[in-house]
């Protein structure tokens, strides 16, 4: 049998990793994943403002003392709307600034670990600084265990079944768009609920796929919540919420 380290290969000087931290729980980091957070030589990490960093939370029980870290803080988040010109602006001089740090760090030798919460390339911040230096440095992008994968797990429903068609949805979109999606799918996810929590719910109820919908809230994280959308009462939803209305595909 090899021996666990083996398998999780050790990092190398000069690289860049985006190491995808998974849905919440440190038990989910992949082997390779959880060595390179022991390893590399800088941890980075983005984080809002005044707030620890939801992936730097996530590997709290693997960092040991005296590690070298980088703190990239967002300038907005939500308090200005993405179609603004200024937000636009704000986040990519950001992500211009972030990069250079990184650089700075890999230029000098040094092995960096980049946190993902999830999957580094699915909904990332990592894809803009991975978008900025590949091909400049070495990059090495470690997947993780998905948010919504966490949730539907946690929610002890399987998400698609025989040839369900499965539409993953930024609940973001304008609602007439949402209803669209959902008349067209037989599973969906809708992500990044938060603040559009009533207008998801309107297109669940308009679909007729409200009766199966599943809202979760921080799944695999202390103060995880999972419950029916039926019974869910208010309206209010954290950053770390999704829906999930599960297909009903195939049973033989
Ligand atoms: C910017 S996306 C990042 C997705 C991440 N890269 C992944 O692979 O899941 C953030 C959204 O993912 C969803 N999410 C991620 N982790 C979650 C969790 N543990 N519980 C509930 N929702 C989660 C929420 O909808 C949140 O608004």
């Amino acid at each position: 049998m090899m021996d666990l380290d083996a398998i999780a290969g050790t990092a190398r000087g000069g690289t860049l990793y985006g190491i995808g931290v998974g849905p919440g729980d440190v038990s989910y980091l992949t082997l390779r994943a959880a060595a390179l957070v022991r390893q590399v030589d800088v941890i980075a990490f983005f984080a809002k403002r005044g707030l620890q960093g939801n992936a730097r939370g996530i590997v709290d029980p693997l960092m040991g003392p005296h590690r070298e870290e980088l703190r990239l803080e967002y300038p907005v988040t939500n308090e200005i709307p993405p179609e603004d010109p200024s937000y636009r602006q704000q986040i990519s001089r950001f992500y211009e600034e972030s990069a250079e740090a990184l650089s700075l760090l890999l230029r000098q030798g040094k092995s960096v670990g980049l946190l993902a919460e999830g999957d580094p390339f699915f909904y990332g911040s990592f894809m803009h600084i991975w978008r900025r230096l590949d091909k400049v440095f070495p990059i090495e992008v470690v997947p993780g265990v998905t948010g919504m994968s966490g949730c539907w797990t946690r929610a002890n429903a399987p998400i698609t079944w025989g040839d369900d068609i499965l539409s993953v949805l930024p609940g973001t979109m304008g609602e007439a768009q949402l209803t669209r999606r959902l008349a067209d799918t037989d599973a969906a996810v809708i992500m990044k609920v938060g603040r559009n929590f009533a207008r998801a719910k309107e297109a669940l109820i308009a679909t007729g796929m409200a009766e199966r919908a599943i809202y979760v809230e921080r799944a695999t994280m202390v103060g995880e919540v999972v419950t029916p959308l039926c019974q869910k009462l208010d309206d209010s939803a954290p950053y770390f919420s999704l829906i999930l209305a599960p297909g009903r595909g195939r049973r033989p």
